[in-house]
């Protein structure tokens, strides 16, 4: 298991494109399991590459409640949208903050699985939420451009607090 730096906002990389994969040589496959590693170190649902400093088109998503059920996207493509849902959005890059920001409900994307083989997914609601978050992330987009209202601190739930 090996964990990869998080870069974080004001970090120039996350404004860049990232370039598509043609090959996948052993070091993006080390990438890639060390993508899996640190997403669910930091108990994220999603994880670009650029985000770790590599400016590839890869991305790993769970949304799974077990974090068990990793999807590893490589060039992926939204080929479809639909619906809208606002709801509370967060990033790995932007340590401590929340926001709510405007997404399509429904989302359809072809991508690359890690066999270079091209496979669909579909997702709705956190799925198409984070596919959505993640392919911006690839085009140097940040979900802070999209927060409707505030940017909000992450309040951390404090128990020594708790009163009986
Ligand atoms: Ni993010």
């Amino acid at each position: 298991m090996a964990l990869r730096e998080i870069r974080t906002i004001g970090d120039e990389i996350l404004t860049k494109k990232s370039r598509p994969v043609t090959e996948l040589k052993p070091r993006l496959q080390t990438l890639i399991d060390d993508m899996l590693d640190t997403m669910y170190a930091t108990g994220g649902v999603g994880l670009a590459a650029v985000q770790v400093g590599v400016l590839r088109r890869i991305v790993v998503i769970d949304v799974s409640l077990e974090q068990d059920s990793p999807v590893v996207l490589i060039n992926p493509e939204i080929i479809e949208m639909s619906g809208e849902q606002v709801g509370d959005e967060g990033c790995l890059s932007v340590p401590g903050k929340h926001g709510q920001v405007k997404r399509a409900n429904y989302c359809k994307v072809k991508y690359l699985d890690r066999d270079m083989k091209e496979q669909v997914i579909e997702g709705e609601e956190l799925l198409a939420r984070a596919l959505q978050h993640e392919t911006d992330h690839l085009d140097g987009k940040m979900y802070v451009d999209l927060v409707e209202g505030e940017l909000m601190d992450v309040q951390i739930y404090d128990e020594s607090e708790d009163e009986e």
